[in-house]
């Protein structure tokens, strides 16, 4: 059996998918690489692999690499993915895609000339009561959609700073800049594509923290190509204890996931002619993980399918389930939505396929 050789490029949140990658049967990971000298090191003797790099151009000129798994900062993403794709390499990144439209179009015409699997490692869809809104949008109950909201609120001001006091790439992250968990779910089930976008922000008077440089949360109101309404809150600096949100409502029934903590795993339904009327409650949880996903953090359940996905699609030649195309229109629109902020109007979301 084909093995492929794994090379995980930036290791904070990279290192649960340095778990999933050399435990998983049809892969090994061959080489380590992040700029941070220690956190290399450590990570290398934690996971056994004495291959290390500071250079990403090392792994990419090393014939032996068939994927690089780029979990590095989120404005690199798009620049490093096109350059890995035009280097030979299958390449699995970390959300959001890209920061700029134009690194959107870098990546999907590098993954379209250069033929390789390019794929964005979005939780979301993978998340139980999402499986659950997907099961119930694939069976007809809910009809079709018309309307839907998202929150996604989540603390980051711990990570705003470097540990010399350097402000990090999250520190003035626009919130809508990252807008995959919110709007993967809906993109993923259905097809569908948001054309246009108009969106606001909002500070509170103090700051739970040192104050950052961007607004506390944003709030976009997108059109999608189907007709569809859909209302995306995005915040990383809220005095609220943080979490996920997802309702979607058809012309049949109605779909809401639990608020905050229990958003992956409750999941609220109702179609037309149940009784008694109210949304009737299910709770859902990830398949049994293997052995080695225990030590693989909150993130380990979709990780660990995502890795599957990834695999199997470039080992029997066909696309990633979130491929380049379907990964940028969860990406556009929220750089459409920050462009519609600073304007103060509505902004058309760029389409992918002009591009092809
Ligand atoms: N649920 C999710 O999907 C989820 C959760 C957490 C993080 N993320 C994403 O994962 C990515 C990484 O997040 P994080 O929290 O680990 O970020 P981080 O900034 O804390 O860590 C990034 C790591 O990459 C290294 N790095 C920076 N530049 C590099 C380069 N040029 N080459 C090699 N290594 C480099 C850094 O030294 C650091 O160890 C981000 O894009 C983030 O958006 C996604």
């Amino acid at each position: 059996m084909t093995q492929l050789n794994v090379a995980v490029v930036g290791l904070r949140f990279g290192r649960t998918w340095v778990n999933g990658f050399r435990n998983h049967p049809d892969c090994r990971v061959l080489t380590l690489c992040d700029i941070n000298a220690d956190v290399l090191q450590q990570n290398a003797t934690d996971a056994a692999i004495p291959s290390t790099s500071s250079d990403l151009d090392d792994v990419l000129s090393d014939p032996a690499i068939d994927v690089v798994a780029l979990f590095t900062p989120a404005p690199l993403h798009a620049e490093q993915s096109a350059r890995s794709l035009r280097a030979g390499k299958h390449v699995l990144s970390a959300v959001p895609a890209a920061v700029t439209v134009d690194g959107c179009r870098e990546i999907v015409m590098a993954a379209k000339e250069s033929g390789r699997t390019y794929m964005m490692a979005e939780n979301w869809p993978y998340e139980p009561s999402v499986l659950k809104a997907k099961s119930f949008y694939d069976s007809g109950n809910i009809g079709t959609l018309f309307y839907g909201e998202a929150e996604y609120i989540h603390h980051t001001e711990s990570l705003w700073f470097s540990a010399d006091g350097e402000p990090t790439w999250r520190h003035t992250l626009a919130p809508l800049l990252y807008p995959t968990h919110g709007l993967g779910p809906y993109l993923h089930m259905t097809g569908d594509r948001f054309t246009e976008v108009t969106a606001h922000s909002v500070s509170g008077d103090i700051a739970p923290g040192t104050e950052p440089g961007r607004s506390w949360l944003e709030l976009a109101v997108l059109r999608s190509e189907r007709g569809m309404l859909f209302k995306l809150l995005n915040s990383f600096c809220n005095a609220h204890p943080g979490g996920h949100y997802l309702s979607l409502y058809g012309d049949k029934g109605s779909f809401e996931s639990g608020r905050g903590k229990k958003a992956r795993s409750q999941a609220f339904a109702w179609s037309l002619g149940d009784e008694p009327r109210e949304m009737a409650e299910e709770m859902h949880e990830y398949p049994p993980l293997p052995d080695y996903a225990q030590n693989m953090g909150s993130h380990a359940g979709p990780a660990v399918q995502i890795i599957d996905d990834f695999v199997s699609a470039i080992l029997e030649g066909r696309p990633a389930p979130i491929g380049p195309e379907l990964a940028v229109n969860m990406t556009l629109p929220g750089i459409a939505a920050v462009e519609s902020i600073q304007k103060n109007r509505t902004v058309s979301v760029a389409n992918p396929a002009d591009w092809l």
